[in-house]
């Protein structure tokens, strides 16, 4: 089985956004050290604009092929008028109200979606998967997450969009590596003991 990666960007407090899920306020960390990071260890999860402004645009994926969103998340992309925001991935959005793909590259999850990410996590791939959130499908995929890697922003939010929209229940990983950077952000990875 290949792996589920939950690879998101939260708050010291471990919020991913204000409570609209907002997280514009950890923009102003992408500076030369932890964008040049990013780009070297998972450009896969640059979107395209991003990528092209980068220079990265046909480089290759070390990480994942694939991206699962919710609809809440890719409505960001769909309200700038973007349909495939990753389109150098196989994009999937789970949703029960958009219908139909709004683009050839997006597969729409409206059935049973525990039962898809299994299929897909089934394939044989040496490539992973990538959960980009946000929080509610999160806390719906978390007894399929594999592996987390947070990146963590030297600010407290207080109260906002938590990791995982779940119930209280406790859930065991170990702390695979930390890396951290001059501007205070810290990126931690974490195997699920299983
Ligand atoms: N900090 C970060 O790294 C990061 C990363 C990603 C996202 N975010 C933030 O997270 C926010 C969105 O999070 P969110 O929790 O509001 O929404 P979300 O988890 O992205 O999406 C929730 C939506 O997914 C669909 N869904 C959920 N479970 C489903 C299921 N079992 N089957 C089919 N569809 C299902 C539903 O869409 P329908 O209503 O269409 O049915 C639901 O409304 C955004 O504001 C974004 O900025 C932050």
């Amino acid at each position: 089985m290949r792996k589920l990666t939950y690879y998101v960007a939260c708050s010291i407090d471990g919020f991913i956004g204000d409570p609209q899920g907002d997280a514009s306020s950890m923009f102003a960390f992408l500076d030369e050290e932890f964008l040049g990071h990013l780009a070297s260890t998972y450009p896969d999860t640059i979107p395209a604009q991003g990528r092209e402004a980068m220079g990265l645009k046909d480089a290759e994926n070390p990480n994942f092929d694939s991206v699962i969103q919710g609809r809440g998340s890719y409505q960001l992309a769909l309200d700038a008028g973007i349909t495939s925001p990753y389109g150098h991935l196989r994009e999937f959005v789970a949703s029960r109200t958009l219908g139909a793909s709004p683009d050839p590259n997006v597969e729409v999850i409206d059935g049973d979606l525990v039962a898809r990410v299994r299929r897909l996590k089934a394939e044989d791939s040496k490539l992973g998967i990538w959960l980009c959130g946000g929080s509610r499908i999160a806390g719906e995929l978390l007894d399929e997450i594999d592996e987390l890697v947070i990146k963590t922003y030297p600010q407290v939010y207080g109260t906002g969009m938590p990791m995982f929209g779940a119930d209280f229940s406790v859930t065991d990983f170990s702390l695979e590596s930390v890396r951290t950077f001059a501007n205070g952000v810290l990126v931690r990875t974490y195997a699920r003991k299983r």
